[in-house]
């Protein structure tokens, strides 16, 4: 066995895709997310979706441009139960939803924060279709999610399992219903985030 697999299999090495970013100067950021306003869980109708929330926040504090992923189709219902419904046909069926996206050329951006609504404990099928058709291959990708419970759900391993060739920092799971009622809460969790980050040389400093 060579020293290096040996080492990986006590555990004294981190997996490629959790390999410390020193010395990886930050370059241009994006941040791409998906997000449905409409009724959610635990917040009743919003105007604006819980992770385009988030995603604004991450944008303005590290001064990276946004790119909301949509579906080119949209049907989605604007109900909690039905679009639960759908979404479970959906990853059933291993979806892959056409999207649009709001930047034209994302090929310039070397780190892309990459966020979602966790949907039935995974990433929507939607961006999985973003994620296997982009070329991500050499970027750093920074997952985040909102939730109502389930917390990151593997976001981490799944979009590292989607992307090879690509780099996954560390990720961050904020509570839905925090980002319409309690602002303060996510943006003390997303500077604790961005700090980390910044001290991995993931993102410069806030
Ligand atoms: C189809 C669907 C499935 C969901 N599945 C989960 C889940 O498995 N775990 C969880 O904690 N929250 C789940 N939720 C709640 C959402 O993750 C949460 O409300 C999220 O903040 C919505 O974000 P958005 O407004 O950006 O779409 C689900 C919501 C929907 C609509």
């Amino acid at each position: 066995m060579k020293r290096r697999t040996f080492l990986l299999s006590l555990g004294v090495l981190p997996a490629a895709w959790m390999l410390p970013f020193r010395a990886q100067a930050a370059g241009r950021v994006l941040v791409v997310y998906f997000s449905r306003s409409g009724e959610q869980y635990g917040v009743g109708v919003i105007s604006k979706g819980n992770t385009a929330i988030a995603a604004e926040m991450i944008a303005g504090k590290t001064g990276a441009d946004l790119c909301e992923i949509t579906v080119e189709n949209d049907t989605y219902p604007m109900r909690y139960k039905p679009l639960c419904d759908v979404a479970k046909a959906e990853l059933n069926n291993k979806a892959r939803p056409a999207y649009k996206r709001s930047v034209a050329d994302i090929s310039g951006y070397d780190v892309i924060f990459v966020g979602a609504p966790v949907w039935w404990g995974d990433w929507p099928m939607v961006m999985y279709s973003f994620f296997e058709k982009e070329h991500l291959e050499g970027k750093v990708l920074v997952p985040f999610c909102t939730h109502a419970g389930s917390g990151l759900s593997g976001f981490d391993k799944k979009l590292a399992a989607a992307c090879p060739g690509s780099r996954v920092a560390p990720g961050l799971a904020l509570t839905g219903a925090d980002t319409q009622h309690h602002p303060g809460r996510i943006a003390e969790a997303v500077d604790g985030w961005l700090e980390k980050l910044a001290s991995q040389g993931v993102v410069p400093g806030i």
